[in-house]
């Protein structure tokens, strides 16, 4: 996802050029974690403004890689000679999430087209970001781009223009603390500002960043001060701001309502940092590195400090102050550590994961969440994909709906195809885009066309999109990638926001992507009264799928010993599915045979009989889903076939089902239950897990399997 890098330097002579060399090598750290532009902010020159002196700022940013970065600073001729012995700057690698990937929504961000007064670089996401917008223009403020972070920009100009109205010169962290009181959502940002030469404030909430500290010293301390306010401060700050946000007033009024910074309090620059301070607390050379990922920091120390949510780095004098944006609460922490990291680079990259597929699997619970932030009103049972809003009448209204996929996507479609015909009573067909394609089906005017894809760049799927725009039909994407070119094509679509997928081997995009088709079918049929209960009882199943997820994940000691022990060796291995878990089956297999080179094979349990039947006996590996649904008898009956061979299959069922007598299932791996439409996002893990581990033992590189691409953009 985005990235953030921030390095400021004390009493270390740095040139222009060096800076920006270390901003952009902070940044090539931070690539592995995917990301479609990036872009940096250093200081210019001083050049007049009226009477006063100002530094001008130097923005560089553009889309696709670091490299191209690197080149455009290169190409726009920029200074690298000028020398600072105290400069703040900030860079940022961006995965798009508001508005395309193109140079005015590249990072930084800043509050104003002519000066630049406040740069700001920002991960996550502020949902309330189009009512701060509106706000924001309704009192003068031109945008820029698209995104939401140009909002934090333009609000701390806002309020230091009300702060110096109202004769106060606030103080940087302050002036944070107003802003913040505006947003809702999730950051990680840094804003820096010629009104505050050489400072930078850093802050989170729900998304990372720590400050790395270089010093030739030993530092004085181990830990950093919180600084929390005086009570007075803090009962004045709540007064002004706290019951009195821009959004709750609607208001112009903010103007009149607004209480600016404490005069008590502003400048107030008290040496509680003392860890930054020599023996005879005089301030000493010192390099910072904020980051959102301690792998761009690594290379240059490993005295880190990791902020807290709602903490505020303000750097500043070669000190760093540890502000809070709330009110301190009873137990909390004083302080906080600066710690050493022992980890090395790689070990960062992946976190405590071996394998960024690993990784993957395990981010679920928190992709399967953000596929559905904002989407889903879990309260009142309704749904809502802002992309797809102004579409669904056409779409019910078309003949057919037919999905047209590769690989997992795919198996994306046929796991969501018989809940999306239950909701929208439409028919939909389920195409593998080459096939479709070589058949040259016919496609009508009156056909939506759903294309789902993780990268939106397979060839065979674009190939497919042309065609059924050049027939006229509506397509919807169902895509990962913002900016690709399948999400660019289409009509209209969903973002499924599961993040960058770096494993070759797709798990994170297939449960979200099944979790935006079901959403897409429930918002088809929202108007539908006779399908008010079956829609709340999935809406309610869905909210629950984040927390199951973790909880099969338990599971993977239990299959690791599985792999060890059973799997290891056999040449061959059968998915038994039927209904819902076909597609369950036939992604398990994918899984197995492209990672772990095992062959493997998904099988509808139906068609057991008529003929895969001949390959059972006591050493053919057999998994089989046996989860509750309407076709439980069913499935038992085929795994009664099996044993009945001699076959020891192991079956995945639900939680304290006793399935069959023991003794003839060799072990069974218990997930908890959940709607039968959505079974098998749980169902799916323990099958990602039996590959990994497979793929494990054997040795195999399982991010970057034998003759396979993660993107591919070949017929
Ligand atoms: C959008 C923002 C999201 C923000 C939300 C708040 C973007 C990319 N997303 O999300 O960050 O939190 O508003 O209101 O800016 N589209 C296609 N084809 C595809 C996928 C998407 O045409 O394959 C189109 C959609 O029709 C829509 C736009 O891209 O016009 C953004 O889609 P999506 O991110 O899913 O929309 P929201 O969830 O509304
Ligand atoms: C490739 C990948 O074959 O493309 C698969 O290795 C993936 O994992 C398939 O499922 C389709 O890719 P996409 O990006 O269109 O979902």
């Amino acid at each position: 996802m985005c990235g953030i890098f921030g390095y400021v330097n004390f009493l270390v002579d740095k040139s222009r050029g060096e800076i920006i060399d270390n901003l952009i090598e902070g940044l090539q750290r931070l690539e592995y974690r995917g990301y479609d532009s990036a872009g940096l902010a250093v200081d210019g020159k001083l050049i007049k403004d009226g009477d006063e002196e100002i530094m001008n700022n130097i923005i560089v940013k553009t889309p696709g890689k670091v490299k191209v970065l690197k080149q455009k600073v290169i190409d726009d001729k920029i200074n690298r000679t000028d020398i600072f012995d105290n400069h703040a700057g900030i860079a940022h690698t961006r995965w798009a999430t508001h508005g395309q990937p193109k140079e005015e929504n590249c990072h930084p961000h800043r509050s104003d087209s002519t000066k630049g007064e406040f740069i700001v670089v920002h991960n996550g996401i502020i949902t309330n970001f189009s009512a701060l917008r509106k706000y924001l223009l309704s009192k003068g403020h031109i945008f820029e781009s698209e995104t939401d972070t140009e909002c934090i920009a333009k609000l701390f100009k806002h309020f230091y223009d009300l702060n110096l109205k109202a004769g106060v010169s606030p103080d940087l962290n302050e002036l944070t603390k107003q802003v913040l009181h505006e947003l809702e959502g999730s950051y990680g940002l840094l804003v820096k500002s010629y009104h505050y030469p050489g400072e930078v404030c850093g802050t989170r909430k729900g998304s990372p960043l720590l400050v790395g500290v270089k010093t030739d010293k030993k530092l004085k301390v181990d830990f950093v001060d919180v600084e929390f306010e005086n009570n007075a401060a803090q009962q004045q700050q709540q007064q002004a701001n706290g019951h009195s946000s821009l959004l709750n007033n609607h208001s112009t009024s903010l103007d009149s309502g607004f209480i600016p910074v404490a005069p008590g309090e502003q400048n107030l620059r008290t040496s509680q940092s003392r860890a930054f301070l020599s023996e005879d607390d005089l301030p000493m050379p010192v390099e910072f590195f904020l980051s959102s990922d301690p792998a761009s920091v690594i290379q240059h120390t490993k005295k880190v400090l990791f902020l807290e949510d709602d903490d505020i780095a303000h750097i500043y004098d070669g000190e760093l102050h540890i502000h809070r944006a709330s009110t301190k609460s009873a137990g909390e922490s004083t302080v906080r550590p600066i710690q050493t990291l022992e980890m090395e680079l790689n070990e960062i990259m992946k976190g405590p994961y071996k394998h960024f597929m690993q990784k993957e699997i395990f981010e679920q619970p928190d992709s399967t969440f953000n596929t559905m932030r904002g989407r889903i009103d879990f309260e009142n049972s309704i749904v809502t994909l802002g992309g797809l809003k102004a579409f669904l009448p056409t779409i019910r209204r078309c003949r057919r709906i037919i999905m047209i996929a590769c690989g997992t996507s795919y198996h994306s479609c046929l796991a969501t195809r018989s809940i999306f015909e239950e909701l929208t009573e439409i028919p939909v067909s389920v195409e593998l885009a080459s096939d479709f394609l070589d058949r040259r089906s016919p496609v009508f005017r009156d056909d939506t066309c759903v294309f789902v894809s993780q990268s939106g760049e397979t060839a065979d799927s674009i190939l497919a999109l042309q065609y059924c725009l050049e027939r006229g039909a509506l397509t919807v994407g169902i895509v990962n990638s913002v900016g690709s070119s399948m999400s660019r094509q289409t009509h209209c679509g969903v973002h499924i926001n599961a993040g960058p997928e770096i494993g070759v081997a797709s798990t994170k995009a297939y449960t979200s992507q099944y979790i935006a088709l079901v959403m897409f079918a429930l918002s088809l049929s929202n108007d539908s009264i006779s399908k008010t209960k079956r829609h709340e009882e999935i809406i309610k199943g869905l909210q629950k799928i984040p927390e199951q997820i973790k909880k099969v994940l338990n599971l993977e000691t239990k299959i690791k010993k599985l792999c060890n022990d059973d799997l290891n060796d056999q040449k061959s291995l059968l998915l038994l599915g039927r209904g819902y878990q076909f597609a369950t089956a036939l992604e398990g297999a994918l899984k197995i045979k492209e990672i772990s080179y095992m062959h493997s094979e998904g099988v509808l349990a139906g068609e057991l009989k008529h003929g895969v039947l001949a390959l059972v006996d006591d050493k053919l590996p057999i998994i089989a889903f046996a989860t509750r649904d309407s076709l439980f008898p069913k499935t038992m009956s085929a795994i009664e076939q099996v044993t009945a061979r001699d076959g020891r299959p192991i079956v995945i069922c639900n939680e304290g089902d006793a399935i069959i007598s023991n003794d003839k299932v060799h072990l069974t791996l218990e997930v908890p239950q959940t709607v039968d439409c959505l079974q098998g996002l749980l169902n799916v893990i323990p099958v990602q897990l039996i590959s990994y581990w497979l793929a494990v033992n054997r040795g195999i590189d399982v991010d970057f399997p034998r003759n396979l691409a993660k993107s591919v953009t070949v017929e």
